[in-house]
């Protein structure tokens, strides 16, 4: 039986790493390009609505779809490890770098965007009721933004990275070190920027619209790309 084997194995988390992948990022997408503009320019009482019936539920295949890809995808890293010669050619690299930068978007999800969405959620909710309206909504919803946007730049190097780590030989670091001290300290500012950040201001005001956040994503995959370049042996 082909899948009752150790590839069979791996097969099937890669199986659910896609699955869940394409939940996760399609839901991520749907917010960002579909979502938020259509609530900038839709009626108070249509808003209303969506963010408590719709938007939870979104939220909710979304969250779960983060913690389904991130966990099939550290078991495949766990278990190919395991198979030895896990950085001795590019894929290890790639695979990593790829896997750091998801790590760090399931971590926006469930730390940033969730919490305070819940927030934003209870707030209409509320109001709707005629219970007074939460002073702290309107900041939590700009934050979760945020976030959500720096996700959505995230995850353009992230798939390259991904997708190149099997499909295209990038260079071996000549320096683990250096490397990774470079590649973490990018993703460092990126995420005091999602975290403390004002939005619409300095490094956050290309996210504030669709164009500048695409643009932002893929030169921040060219960065990453042009680094394991310099880094060439
Ligand atoms: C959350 C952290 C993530 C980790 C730790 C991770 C880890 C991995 C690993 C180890 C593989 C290699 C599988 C193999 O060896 O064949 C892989 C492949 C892949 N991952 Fe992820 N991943 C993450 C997030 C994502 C996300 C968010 C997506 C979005 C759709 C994604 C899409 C893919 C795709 C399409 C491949 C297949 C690449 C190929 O054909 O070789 N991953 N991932």
């Amino acid at each position: 039986m082909a899948l009752a084997s150790s590839e069979g194995w791996l097969f099937l988390l890669r199986w659910i790493h896609f699955l869940a992948g394409i939940t996760w990022i399609g839901l991520l997408y749907y917010f960002n390009f579909v979502q938020t503009p259509f609530f900038a320019e839709t009626e108070a009482p249509v808003r209303s609505g969506a963010i408590q019936k719709l938007v939870p539920r979104a939220l909710w295949w979304f969250r779960w779809g983060a913690m389904f890809t991130f966990l099939s995808g550290w078991l495949i890293i766990i278990q190919r490890s395991h198979q030895g010669g896990f950085f001795a050619g590019s894929y290890g690299w790639a695979i990593f770098l790829g896997g750091l930068l998801g790590t760090l978007m399931w971590a926006n999800v469930w730390f940033v965007i969730w919490p305070n969405q819940k927030v934003v959620i209870q707030n209409a909710v509320d109001t709707a009721a005629g219970r007074p309206a939460n002073p702290a909504a309107a900041a939590a919803g700009a934050r979760g933004g945020l976030a959500s946007r720096t996700n959505t730049v995230l995850s353009v190097p992230m798939l390259f990275f991904m997708g190149a780590a099997s499909h295209l030989t990038l260079p071996v670091p000549r320096s683990g070190l250096i490397f990774w001290i470079v590649a973490l300290l990018v993703m460092f500012v990126i995420e005091v920027n999602a975290l403390k950040g004002t939005p619409g201001q300095g490094l956050a005001k290309p996210l504030a619209t669709v164009k500048g956040t695409l643009w932002a994503g893929f030169i921040l995959a060219l960065v990453y790309y042009a680094w394991f370049e310099a880094m060439r042996a």
